[in-house]
């Protein structure tokens, strides 16, 4: 009746879309993020062990009016970078003070497929050994994070804060303002007593792209250890105590979930989900609920924050980066263009350290 070319015609046409229809399900899906291998995984889980078994007996969480003998807290910075570090020469300012010297500790993750240039100074001897390949919105950022805290808690007992800080991001204030500000949340004082010390960590639930967000890996993946009630977002630029950064390094439950790749690259950015996420379940009274580093997202272009120019570089800009509906004021900014750097370092002691 029908000719055999209609008929092989017709059949190819008719496959066509349940060919299209199917191959979700038959073929592999296209995976936006890279998976980590089975050996970083490995090699992750026993730094994070090792880190996990320091006793935290030397430095307690709390601090007391009577702690008064208790040896010197440290800030721990973690800068996570996948490029040159093109504001050292004023984080170098930043840490200068002789008041600073034996209150901070310094880490720099470099992705060592990148040649990053050791800036010296501050910077000498302070990129970790164990850094691996880094991919934006990827898990591979979260285990960056995960591994500058580990390494900062093994390095020393006294290190108490731990701020991450990309290649983008300014100081603006003093070392002295922000190690200050640090220690004296108001929250973390009752009856007069220091009870314990606060993470400085946004964690919102009322994002609107946040159900996307979940289903990113697909409809039930989160399950069961985070329902989307619990699923948080946040900005990956946080200060933890010393009490949080042991749990995030502790957690294997919720990193087993957010290290799963996402369908879509456009809404996977589980560095911004993992840390508020796993705080806000474990801990949500333990955290501000906000971040001490400015960004401005107004004008936003495939995920990145708006980035200021060399001519937009002034002491009213520093000014206003401070204004904070939420702490006494902002202590970071991101993101800034590399070439800032020249009209920054100008306005530095008149304006940036001078609080
Ligand atoms: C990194 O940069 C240095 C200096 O520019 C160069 O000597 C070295 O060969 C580079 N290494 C890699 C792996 O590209
Ligand atoms: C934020 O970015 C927009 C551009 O998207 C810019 O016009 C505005 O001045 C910036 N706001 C502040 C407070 O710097």
């Amino acid at each position: 009746m029908f000719s055999t070319p209609f008929v092989l015609t017709f059949s190819l046409l008719l496959s066509l879309p349940i060919l299209f229809l199917l191959a979700p399900r038959i073929l592999p899906p296209r995976l936006s993020s890279v998976p980590i291998s089975p050996s970083d995984e490995l090699e992750d889980l026993s730094l994070f062990r090792r880190a996990s078994a320091t006793p935290t007996t030397r430095l307690p969480s709390s601090f007391s009016h009577l702690a008064a003998s208790k040896p010197k807290l440290k800030i721990a910075f973690l800068f996570l970078t996948n490029s040159d570090l093109q504001f050292a020469p004023l984080w170098e300012k930043f840490f200068r003070p002789p008041s600073a010297k034996s209150l901070y500790n310094i880490y720099v993750h470099a992705d060592p497929t990148v040649n990053v240039t050791s800036p010296g100074g501050v910077f000498e001897g302070k990129f970790i050994e164990h850094a691996k390949r880094t991919y934006r919105a990827s898990p591979t950022l979260i285990s960056a994070t995960r591994r500058l805290l580990a390494t900062a808690i093994l390095d020393d007992p006294a290190n108490a804060f731990f701020a991450v800080i990309s290649q983008h991001c300014i100081p603006l204030h003093s070392f002295k303002f922000v190690y200050h500000s640090l220690r004296d949340p108001d929250a973390s004082t009752q009856y007069g007593i220091r009870l314990q010390y606060k993470s400085f960590i946004e964690v919102i639930s009322d994002e609107p792209r946040l159900w996307k967000r979940y289903v990113a890996r697909g409809r039930y993946a989160m399950m069961p250890e985070v329902p989307f009630e619990d699923f948080r977002v946040g900005s990956q630029f946080f200060v933890l105590t010393r009490r949080h950064a042991l749990m995030v390094i502790k957690d294997r439950r919720l990193w087993k979930k957010f290290r799963m790749p996402c369908y879509r690259e456009d809404e996977c950015y589980p560095e911004e989900h993992y840390f508020p996420t796993l705080l806000s379940m474990q801990d949500p009274k333990g955290c501000t609920q906000y971040t001490l580093t400015k960004v401005n997202w107004t004008g936003t272009v495939n995920g990145h924050p708006y980035t200021y120019k060399k001519s937009e570089i002034s002491p009213e800009l520093i000014q206003g980066l401070r204004e904070s509906k939420y702490s006494s004021s902002y202590l970071f900014a991101r993101k800034f263009a590399p070439d800032c750097l020249a009209p920054l370092l100008k306005i530095a002691d008149k304006v940036i350290f001078r609080d």
